[in-house]
């Protein structure tokens, strides 16, 4: 398994992007001459379901991440992070460099709210020696290499945590492995105390497949509520979620 997307991934929803955007040019010109359209959140989230589908469950593209379900303020701090630079992927920066704070808010908490069926987990493609090193970081953490455990933070069922850790679950191998790829890069940041990119710095290229792996294998539980603010302490301060 390798690390990097594939530029085929990538490239698809340029061309997803490319099309809702002659759909804009069409609309505004048409606006000139008819009554303007109700303000509905339909119509607000409208171009963002080709990519995310139409209740934020994701769609089979591994690149494009579930919103379903994430707490509000996480998805609003992502909103935020795609506008002002902090995470980069041209569609997402194009479409929301003109929304305000109140627009992305109400959207994010319209998809915080949405609660569509998870996919059936994926099928492991890699050994059972790298799922049982992914399963060991998720669950334990690694304190020789001072990597807590993801579910001290993304909570025991992994369905994240109040009101801005995302949950872990539903999201495919790829999308997993090219954020934690993007931290240490550095091309997503997220708000001081960065702690994801103390975290990602400490994996290793076969931690990050490991866990990315071990992760899109996993079922969702039954009520994939995330656990309430403040339920669990995190082991290092993260900025997005305040302790
Ligand atoms: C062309 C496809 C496309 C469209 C259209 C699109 N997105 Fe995205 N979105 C993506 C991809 C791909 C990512 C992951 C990008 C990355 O970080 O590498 C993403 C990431 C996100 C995230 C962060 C998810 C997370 O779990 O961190 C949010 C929130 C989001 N999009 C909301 C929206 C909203 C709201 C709209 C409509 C206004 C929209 N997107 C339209 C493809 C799209
Ligand atoms: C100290 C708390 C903490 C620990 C431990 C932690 N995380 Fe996170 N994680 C966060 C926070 C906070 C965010 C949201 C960051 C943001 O706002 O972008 C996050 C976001 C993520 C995301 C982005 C999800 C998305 O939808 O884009 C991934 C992937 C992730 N973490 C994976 C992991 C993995 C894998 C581990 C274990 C190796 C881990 N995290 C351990 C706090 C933590």
């Amino acid at each position: 398994m390798e690390l990097r997307v594939s530029s085929r991934r990538l490239f698809r929803p340029l061309l997803a992007l490319l099309l809702i955007g002659s759909a804009g040019v069409y609309s505004a010109a048409k606006a000139q001459t008819q009554p303007k359209a109700p303000d509905t959140m339909e119509a607000r989230v409208q171009g963002c379901t080709a990519c995310h589908g139409s209740h934020g469950q994701g769609t089979d593209n591994d690149y494009f991440p579930r919103l379903a379900g994430k707490p509000a303020d996480y998805l609003f701090n992502q909103l935020q992070n795609f506008r002002e630079g902090r995470r980069k992927y041209p569609p997402m920066n194009y479409l929301v460099t003109y929304l305000s704070d109140d627009y992305l808010h109400k959207i994010a908490t319209f998809f915080s709210q949405q609660r569509p069926p998870y996919p059936p987990p994926a099928k492991p493609t890699v050994s059972s020696a790298t799922l049982a090193r992914g399963q060991q970081l998720v669950l334990n953490g690694d304190a020789g290499k001072q990597i807590p455990a993801c579910a001290a933070c993304h909570g025991k069922a992994l369905t994240g945590m109040e009101p801005a850790i995302p949950g872990l679950v539903g999201l495919h191998a790829d999308y997993i492995s090219a954020q934690l790829g993007a931290w240490r890069s550095g091309t997503r940041h997220a708000i001081a105390p960065d702690c994801m990119h103390t975290i990602a710095t400490r994996l290793s290229d076969e931690d990050v497949n490991a866990v990315a792996a071990w992760l899109s294998t996993q079922q969702a539980p039954q009520n994939p509520v995330p656990a309430p603010a403040r339920s669990l302490k995190t082991p290092l301060a993260c900025g997005s979620e305040p302790q």
